[in-house]
């Protein structure tokens, strides 16, 4: 999910280097647009955690903080495993992994302007629960549960719909999907034919 927050990309980078989370062997991995197919597929449940995961996660929160925006799924990184990387923190200090999410209790209701990373300058508002409770695997391999709530729920709400091929458009109404994706490709072309 893309940050709504006025944080370059920079700044966030400079707190990640702080904190010394950013090391230099990270990569930053190509985020996929809209409209691929990877973007439309049901990811793989993922067995155990290994070492080839923990880099894989490392490159996530790297790209995640890099692009910016504050969170990312595998799919967006042409990996259909079930892995979401979120940290909805004003510092980009509060980093979450977890593989396998899933949501076992829901409540509430909260509309938030969302953004996604694979679909890069559109907006919309979506409705969801404002209260989930989590499950997943973190990257030490543990089975946990939490409570999320707000921004946060919102963005691993928005994250596991990724891991289930679908975007945040797919919530809108069908004018309003069409007319952001009508923006979106415009946006693209636009781009392309300035870089050409
Ligand atoms: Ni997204």
């Amino acid at each position: 999910m893309k940050s709504l927050k006025k944080l370059t990309g920079e700044l966030r980078y400079n707190k990640r280097l702080n904190n010394n989370i950013i090391q230099n062997n990270m990569t930053p991995l190509d985020i996929v647009l809209f409209p691929d197919n990877g973007l439309r597929e049901v990811c793989k449940p993922i067995p155990e955690m290994t070492d080839r995961l923990d880099k894989l996660i490392d490159d996530m929160f790297y790209t995640m903080y890099d692009a910016p925006g504050i969170g990312l799924a595998a799919p967006q990184v042409a990996v259909q495993e079930r892995l979401i990387v979120v940290d909805v923190s004003e510092k980009g200090d509060q980093p979450i992994a977890l593989m396998n999410p899933e949501i076992i209790q829901s409540s509430g209701s909260i509309d938030w302007e969302e953004g996604c990373l694979s679909l890069p300058g559109i907006y919309g508002k979506v409705t969801r629960p404002s209260d989930i409770l989590v499950r997943g695997m973190n990257r030490d391999g543990k089975i946990i549960e939490f409570e999320a709530n707000e921004l946060q729920a919102i963005c691993i709400q928005h994250e596991i719909d990724h891991l289930n091929g679908r975007l945040f458009i797919d919530h809108l109404s069908n004018l309003k999907r069409n007319r952001a994706v009508k923006k979106f490709h415009k946006e693209q072309a636009d781009m392309q034919a300035e870089q050409s």
